[in-house]
C-alpha cells in the first residue's frame, strides 16, 4: 500500500509505504475531482447512498451511479442483489470499476457487492464520512448484517485506492461527526496514549474549525488502522485489538438502533469496567476514557436487556467454542485479547 499525499494530484509525491502485501494508494487532501484522473470515467461505475446523492449530486451528476437507499438497516442481502441486478442491467464487466462514495454502509456494501459480482471487480473508496474515513474504509472487510447480526457475511477484499476529500465533511450532520468520533477514541485507547492526551486537550468543535487538526487527526486515525490491517490483514492477532467496545457495541447497535458510534462507546466504557474487574485496570483511567466519551458527545452508559444481549453475544464471530474473545487495557494506548469462559461472561453480564 502506497500512502500517498497531495494537495494536488499533478504534485503527488510522498509515498509512505508501510509494508505488507498491500498495492492500494490512499490520496490525502484530495479532490473528488481527481477521480477522473485515475479510473477511466467510462468504465466505471459509483454505488452511493440517496443522502450522499443529494448532498453532493454535482459532483456526482456526470457519473454513472447506483443509489442506494440510506441507512444501516438496508445493509442487508437485499440492497445487495439490487445492486447486482443494476450491474446487469448495465453491462457490467470485469473491466468495470468500482467506486463507493459514502459512509461505512456504502464502503461495507460497495466493497461486498464488488468483491462477488463476476467474482470480484475492482473497486476503490471515496468516503464522506468522519467514520468511513478513520475506519470503515479502511482494511477490506466488505459485509453485511443479516437481521440483528452485524457484519454476519462478508470478504475480505482490499480497495484499490482510497480518496480523502475534506471538503465532502462539509454537509456531514452533527450527530454523524459525533458518531466517527468512538472510533478516533478507540484508536487513542488501544495504540495511541498521546493522540488520547490530544483528544483530552481539544473537542470536536476544534477540528471542526481547523482543517489542518482535522487533517492530521485523520491521516493519524488512517496510520494507526493501515498499519494494524497491514500486519494481520485476516485478524489473527493484532487486528482483534480493534473490536475494543465492539462485542457488546454491536450486540447493542442493532437490538437498540443505536448509532455505531454511540453502541461502541458504551461498548468501551463498558470493556474498561471488564478490565477493571479481570486485569486490575485502575478506575482512575476508566474515569479518564469515560470523561472523553462525554467530552465528544457519546453516551458511556445504556440500560440494556441482558437476556437478549446475551442471546446476540452468542451468535458474535468473536466466539471461539466455549469462550469469547474480549479486548481489554492494561493502561490507555495498550490493548490485549483476553478470551473469557462463555459460563463467565455470562455471569460478568447479568
Ligand atoms: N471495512 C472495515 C475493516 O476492514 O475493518
Amino acid at each position: 500500500m502506497k500512502i500517498i499525499k497531495v494537495s494536488s494530484l499533478a504534485g503527488a509525491s510522498e509515498a509512505i509505504p508501510p509494508g505488507g502485501n498491500f498495492d492500494g494508494v490512499y490520496y490525502f487532501d484530495a479532490s473528488f475531482a481527481y477521480l477522473e484522473q485515475f479510473v477511466n470515467k467510462l468504465q466505471t461505475i459509483i454505488i452511493t447512498d440517496a443522502n450522499v446523492f443529494e448532498s453532493h449530486h454535482q459532483l456526482l451528476n456526470s457519473w454513472q451511479t447506483i443509489v442506494i437507499p440510506a441507512g444501516e438497516e438496508h445493509k442487508q442481502q437485499s440492497t445487495v442483489d439490487f445492486i447486482i441486478g443494476e450491474l446487469i442491467s448495465r453491462n457490467a464487466d470485469r473491466n468495470t470499476f468500482i467506486v463507493g462514495v459514502g459512509g461505512g454502509v456504502v464502503t461495507d456494501i460497495t466493497g461486498y457487492a464488488a468483491g462477488i459480482y463476476m467474482r470480484g471487480l475492482k473497486f476503490g473508496f471515496v468516503p464522506t464520512t468522519i467514520l468511513a474515513m478513520v475506519d470503515a474504509s479502511i482494511g477490506g472487510k466488505n459485509g453485511v448484517d443479516v437481521g440483528v447480526y452485524k457484519n454476519l457475511v462478508g470478504l475480505i477484499k482490499q480497495p484499490q485506492f482510497l480518496l480523502f476529500d475534506y471538503t465532502l465533511l462539509k454537509t456531514l450532520p452533527q450527530d454523524q461527526w459525533i458518531n466517527g468520533f468512538a472510533e478516533i477514541i478507540k484508536h487513542a485507547c488501544i495504540k495511541d496514549a498521546e493522540l488520547f492526551s490530544l483528544l483530552e486537550e481539544q473537542s470536536i468543535e476544534n477540528f471542526q474549525t481547523d482543517k489542518n487538526k482535522l487533517a492530521a487527526l485523520i491521516e493519524k486515525n488512517v496510520q494507526i488502522k493501515t498499519t494494524v490491517v497491514v500486519n494481520d490483514e485476516f485478524e489473527k492477532g493484532d487486528r482483534k485489538l480493534l473490536n475494543f467496545g465492539h462485542t457488546l457495541g454491536h450486540a447493542i447497535e442493532n437490538i437498540y438502533q443505536l448509532p455505531h458510534g454511540h453502541a461502541v462507546s458504551i461498548g468501551m466504557v463498558t470493556a474498561c469496567a471488564l478490565s477493571e474487574s479481570i486485569n486490575q485496570f485502575p478506575s482512575s483511567e476508566t474515569k479518564k476514557i469515560k470523561a472523553v466519551v462525554e467530552k465528544y458527545h457519546l453516551p458511556a452508559q445504556f440500560n440494556f436487556d441482558k437476556q437478549k444481549i446475551w442471546q446476540v453475544l452468542t451468535m458474535d464471530k468473536k466466539r471461539a467454542g466455549n469462550s469469547m474473545n474480549f479486548i481489554l487495557l492494561n493502561k490507555i494506548g495498550e490493548a490485549f485479547i483476553q478470551p473469557i469462559p462463555m459460563d463467565e461472561l455470562e455471569n460478568l453480564i447479568h
